[in-house]
């Protein structure tokens, strides 16, 4: 039976969902540990001048979209034109696969909230990480919870779940991390730390460092798997598209500075390297966090805040296939979510797996978890994009005025709408299949 499409019950209720969604393990695991490797301050300004000129432009597209054909993604674009059902389906399938990797990060953040609280303190953590993630039972058994935890809230719909979870988590997640960035301030080599945020060195600067900025960029804002079209698709009618763009753009972007704040005093100031890489976050940080006075109350703060940020992306996540699943194969959104959760369920084991057990299994030289992370990030995401862009600027007549009233403004979307993006958008993808 079909349920009546959702609405969001307020403006402000959409607006921290989709910076539920936008913000998430991008912003406080990715992006300091990519600015860490790529020179700190110049990368931020390069990231900066991409997010608010160019993301722009895909975000608005995926919004619009959402609201002018008010339903799930698939049939979005088959709204558009029947012949781009397919793409509809290739969105579904991507934002399917992010789960299956991301949820892995998930378990592991669950489990360091229980050591933490547990006083299960390790004296290593570069020996601790790679034990624990070679496991078998335990992670496997957390991944399964977080994708519970993330599968729960729409299962119980737009309003009653996703809405409440958003606005109970994220208030709390930004006083979490205001209060985090404020005692990294305080600690004795701050100074060193906010330095490299915020001075750029312009030698450091290279073209690498512009794709890699515009990848972190399109991951962090969920651009390019239909997500945003899908909570679009619960607007009001009335809604600005490019204040809304905006909006999501400055918060996101307040987050992941926040987090760089909170990260890089602590780092100076403890000696660790800021090009730590990925492991920044599950080795580098709780080594510090531990020799804290309060190591316990820290670790978990950091953990719970890291906790809130992956949930309300995962939620995200599950939401846009429940809703085309809804729509597509006329099942109610309770049995919609349950088969997605076995599926996602079936495919994130052997991706937990890859630290251990699975960790030699490789197809293109790539582990299961790698894979999954490659063909998403570096591959997908642009691709979409890159056909979303297109399709909006060549198949939906008079699309800009749907953003824009002024002709000035709707002329200069077309251009950069129809042309510059998607050439800067296979640029991006021909230097991640390198
Ligand atoms: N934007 C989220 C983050 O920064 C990741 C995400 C990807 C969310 C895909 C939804 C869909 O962590």
């Amino acid at each position: 039976m079909k349920e009546e499409r959702a609405q969001w019950s307020s403006h402000i209720s959409f607006i921290i969902a989709t910076i539920g969604s936008a913000v998430g393990l991008g912003n406080i695991w990715r992006f300091p540990y990519i600015m860490g490797e790529n020179g700190g301050a110049i990368f931020l300004l390069t990231y900066l001048i991409l997010i608010a000129f160019i993301c722009v432009i895909p975000l608005c597209c995926e919004l619009a979209i959402g609201k002018i054909f008010k339903t799930d993604t698939i049939n979005a674009f088959y709204k558009i034109n029947p012949k781009f059902k397919w793409f509809g389906w290739l969105c579904i399938i991507t934002v399917i696969l992010i789960p299956c990797f991301y949820f892995v990060v998930g378990g592991w953040i669950l489990n360091y909230i229980w050591i933490f609280l547990a006083h299960h303190i390790p004296d290593n953590f570069t020996r601790y990480f790679s034990s624990y993630s070679a496991e078998i039972g335990m992670p496997c058994f957390l991944t399964l919870l977080f994708l519970v935890m993330c599968a729960i809230f729409p299962y119980r719909g737009v309003n009653s779940g996703i809405e409440k979870a958003n606005n109970i988590m994220m208030p709390l997640f930004a006083v979490m991390l205001i209060f985090l960035a404020i005692f990294a301030i305080t600690l004795p080599d701050s100074q060193k730390g906010l330095e490299f945020m915020f001075t750029p060195d312009f030698s450091k600067f290279n073209n690498g460092m512009i794709l890699t900025a515009l990848g972190q960029a399109l991951f962090t804002l969920s651009i390019g798997m239909g997500v945003i079209i899908t909570y679009g698709s619960y607007l009001k009618k009335d809604t600005n598209i490019i204040k809304s763009a905006y909006t999501l753009i400055f918060f996101d972007t307040l987050i992941a500075v926040l987090a760089g704040i909170m990260i890089f005093p602590v780092v100076f100031s403890y000696n660790v390297e800021p090009a730590a890489g990925a492991t920044l976050i599950f080795i580098s940080l709780p080594e510090i966090f531990a020799k804290l006075p309060c190591s316990v109350f820290f670790g978990v703060l950091f953990f719970i805040l890291l906790f809130f940020a992956a949930v309300t992306s995962g939620i995200s996540m599950m939401e846009t296939p429940i809703a085309a699943f809804i729509e597509n194969f006329n099942i109610s959104r309770k049995k919609a979510a349950v088969i997605l959760s076995v599926i996602i369920g079936i495919v994130s084991i052997p991706a937990t797996l890859s630290f251990g057990l699975l960790s030699s299994f490789k197809i293109f030289d790539k582990t299961i978890f790698d894979l999954l992370d490659f063909t998403t990030s570096n591959l997908l995401l642009p691709f979409n994009t890159l056909i979303i862009c297109l399709i909006a600027g060549w198949s939906i007549k008079h699309f800009s005025k749907e953003i824009f009233k002024n002709k000035i403004y709707n002329k200069i979307f077309d251009i950069l709408l129809k042309f510059i993006i998607p050439i800067v958008l296979l640029l991006v993808l021909i230097s991640g299949l390198k």
